[in-house]
């Protein structure tokens, strides 16, 4: 094993965190679907998978790293919500949450001068930067759109076509 077992154990509690919020974001897409609010689902729908994904670069980081990743039992979800800002607001603090997660995580492996595992940490710190800032706007929007969720069911279907687009190889 190549990395410390301080981090190693970090990791397996941020892969409870992960899949935690790959579970989360699907109760709150189910939300918005009984909504008939289909945009929004969809942008859970899809964080959730990202978040999967999170978890399974972590179980790959540490196999890499002669590590054994320890799949987690999942603490209750959140099922119900009073409404798209009390659902996105629940969002948005998980995703502060799980950034102090990784800020802590960055502090272990570099109190134990773990330098693969900082390295593989980086990329978590980007993206949480990424993750807080796009649930900030959804939260603004669903506040300007005041009351209109079909203002926000557009301006989610625009971001994700944007995404579809600038994700597409240029002809
Ligand atoms: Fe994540
Ligand atoms: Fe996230």
């Amino acid at each position: 094993m190549i990395i410390k077992q301080a981090v190693v154990d970090a990791l397996n509690t941020q892969l409870k965190s992960e899949f935690s919020a790959s579970a989360q974001y699907i109760a709150i897409a189910i939300y918005f679907d009984e909504e008939s609010l289909p945009d929004l689902a969809g942008f859970f729908y899809r964080q959730s998978e990202e978040e999967r994904m999170h978890a399974m670069k972590i179980v790959r980081f540490m196999l890499d790293a002669g590590a054994k990743p320890l799949i987690p039992s999942l603490p209750e979800m959140k099922n119900q919500f009073e409404g798209a800002s009390n659902a996105v607001q629940f969002a948005l603090a998980q995703e502060m949450k799980v950034t102090d997660e990784i800020n802590n995580l960055v502090s272990v492996a570099s109190a134990e001068n773990d330098y693969a595992s900082q390295q593989f940490l980086q990329w978590f710190v980007t993206e949480q930067v990424e993750e807080v800032a796009s649930m900030t706007t959804l939260l603004q929007t669903i506040k300007h759109a005041a009351g209109n969720l079909l203002f926000v069911e557009d301006f989610v279907r625009r971001i994700a076509q944007a995404a579809t687009v600038a994700a597409e190889p240029a002809a």
